[in-house]
């Protein structure tokens, strides 16, 4: 009996517990969660067991959580989790129990992008200039280097948080006065990249992306946060064989490789700049959020939450697959604040489109309004074609209304 813990601050989230549940589907594991908030429900089912720590963000507690659980069943085999911010913290609990998986420095590289992207700009990768900044003379400095529009963040952001474009000195001066860089509080100035924003994303075992995805959004990400009322769309297109993605392709493994990950999901996000050439936006060693694992799931008729688990667990990858479907996810979202009073044009969505969602969450009346670009709700198209996909979609988004009160 292997013994693979699970490290996840609050397990019962939906999207969380796919994970869990995939890792429960492998043979002979006990799985073992080391959370913040216990399980309830079916999670009491899916672990075997688990400890709550005070704070799974903090790589002391979750050396102190695994601890007790060595203690009671003996050494972990694995230990994975799949947060964004928990990527460093995880690879250094590995490192403290020597378990296999990607080192903390590794991790580093995918997480601080101030860090990955000297990395990838060693290597020769197309990616945005960028610079440190830890007063407001440095970003007047790469203003002057690099000109504007310019995009300010957190060097280890998730979600768009406290993301800024920016687009010329009056802006500068504004969004310097909110985030306020200094020594100890850096922040990350980068060059805007313009074009189609992509993700790419890839199973890799032994160094070797063994299986790839790509998936467009519609419109970036960063223009969805900055309009909290955009409903988008991430589209998987049926077919990514083509010369048309042959450099976003090799750009994409060569990431992977060149920043050295073993073995893991990733998701990058590039862009098609309007000259067709491909940068690198970001890229992460954890499977991607908005719905994008469902939805390339449904694309393939695979299961990729249950690749996921085989990869980190078992370093082993069961495909190939064939990419059979165009899939695609709508996230239903609306103008104003409050909490969601209405959803409306549902049934008439569902007239003209029905037969083609998969999956649907609509917005709960009375929830208080999201604050993240996966909106309130979501409903995922498939059909064989992008183009009856995206018209599916469209039509989606134009016919249903979230309203806030
Ligand atoms: N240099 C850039 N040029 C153009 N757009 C950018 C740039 N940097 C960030 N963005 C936009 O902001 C979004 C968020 O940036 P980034 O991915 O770096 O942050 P994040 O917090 O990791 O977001 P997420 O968790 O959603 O991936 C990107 O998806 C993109 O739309
Ligand atoms: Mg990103």
């Amino acid at each position: 009996m292997r013994n693979v813990v699970f490290i996840a601050p609050f397990p019962m989230i939906s999207t969380t517990f796919r994970f869990a549940k995939a890792l429960a589907t492998l043979q002979g594991i006990r799985l073992l969660g080391v959370f913040q908030e216990p399980p309830h429900g079916e999670g009491t089912r899916v672990f075997d067991d688990h400890v709550v720590v005070p704070d799974a963000l903090d790589a002391r507690h979750l050396i102190g959580g695994v601890e007790a659980l060595r203690k009671k069943y003996g050494h972990p085999s694995r230990i994975v989790g799949i947060l964004e911010n928990l990527q460093v913290q995880v690879a250094q609990v590995r490192e403290h129990f020597d378990i296999p998986g990607a080192p903390a420095a590794v991790a580093e590289r995918f997480r601080d992008k101030n860090l990955m992207k000297d990395e990838l700009r060693r290597h020769g990768i197309p990616c945005a200039r960028h610079k440190l900044l830890r007063c407001d003379e440095d970003a007047w400095q790469f203003a002057r280097e690099v000109g504007f529009p310019q995009v300010l963040k957190p060097p280890s952001g998730a979600g768009c948080l406290a993301t800024y474009r920016v687009d010329n000195a009056e802006g500068l001066t504004a969004v310097l006065r909110e985030v306020r860089p200094s020594p100890h509080r850096e922040v990350l100035a980068e060059e805007f990249l313009t074009g189609e924003e992509h993700s790419f994303e890839t199973i890799t075992i032994g160094g070797v992306p063994r299986f790839h995805s790509i998936t467009r959004y519609l419109p970036s990400p960063l223009e969805v946060m900055r309009n909290s009322w955009i409903q988008w769309v991430c589209l998987a297109p049926r077919d990514i064989s083509g010369k048309e993605y042959d450099e976003a392709r090799r750009v994409g493994v060569d990431v992977v490789q060149k920043l050295g990950l073993d073995a893991g999901f990733t998701h990058m996000e590039w862009f098609r700049r309007p000259n067709g050439s491909v940068a690198v936006g970001e890229i992460a060693m954890r499977p991607p959020g908005a719905q994008i694992v469902r939805i390339t799931s449904l694309a393939y008729d695979a299961d990729l939450y249950r690749a996921w688990a085989r990869a980190v667990v078992d370093n082993a990858y069961d495909g190939p697959w064939e990419r059979k479907y165009s899939v695609g996810v709508a996230f239903l979202r609306g103008t104003g604040a409050g909490r969601v009073a209405a959803v409306e044009g549902v049934e008439a969505a569902q007239r003209a489109v029905g037969q083609l969602v998969v999956e649907a969450k609509l917005p709960i009346i009375g929830a208080p309004k999201s604050s993240s670009y996966e909106g309130d709700g979501f409903a995922i198209v498939r059909s064989p074609t992008t183009e009856t996909t995206l018209a599916a979609l469209k039509t989606i988004i134009e016919t249903v209304r979230v309203r806030y009160q």
